[in-house]
């Protein structure tokens, strides 16, 4: 029994250090910055840019009556504000195309200033588009919507994406 016990113990002893090395683990990945490599920075802002995507998709399909519903564009819109917000950081030096597979073109690092005010753009007409979602004033959203697509996405990709 005792022998039973110990190896018992001893085995407990092993897995909670198991436990511990990886909740150590755990916590170190999570409170010290990552290592972003620019092929990352690159992938992060792909999957940034397919959701910015995906929300316009899903507005334009719920104003032509294809599916979803009106009371989910707040939603969408809300989702398009605050991507906006993180596109400013999703263009970090060292993420060009010298690191990977990117429709990045190298202006937006040449002329940053020029690339802040459309991110800036970006940010207050996606803002705009959330505040006519509040209202619920669907001529006021759709053309708002408009602004965001000229201003915001065609606005940044015919200066900044290379096609
Ligand atoms: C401030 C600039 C900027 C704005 C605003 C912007 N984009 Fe982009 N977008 C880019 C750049 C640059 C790329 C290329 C990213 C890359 O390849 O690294 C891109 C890529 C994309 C992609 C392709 C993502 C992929 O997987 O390669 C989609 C889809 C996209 N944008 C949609 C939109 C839509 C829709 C809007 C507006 C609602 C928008 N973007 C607004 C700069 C912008």
């Amino acid at each position: 029994m005792w022998t039973y016990q110990k190896a018992h113990y001893a085995g407990q002893k092993a897995h909670y250090a198991g436990l511990l090395l990886i909740l150590t683990l755990t916590l170190t990945a999570l409170t010290m910055p990552a290592q972003a490599d620019g092929a990352g920075a690159i992938a992060y802002r792909k999957a940034v840019m397919s959701s910015v995507g995906g929300h316009l998709k899903a507005i334009v399909g719920i104003l032509k009556g294809q599916g979803g519903d009106k009371v989910h564009l707040l939603a969408h819109a809300e989702s398009l504000a605050a991507l906006a917000v993180i596109t400013q950081d999703a263009f970090p030096l060292g993420s060009d195309a010298a690191a990977g597979k990117t429709d990045a073109a190298a202006r937006i690092w040449e002329k940053p200033q020029d690339f802040k005010r459309a991110t800036d753009a970006f940010i207050s007409e996606t803002a705009a588009l959330a505040a006519a979602a509040k209202t619920g004033d669907l001529r006021a959203f759709g053309k708002q919507l408009g602004v965001v697509g000229k201003v915001g996405c065609k606005g940044c990709h015919s200066a900044f994406r290379s096609k």
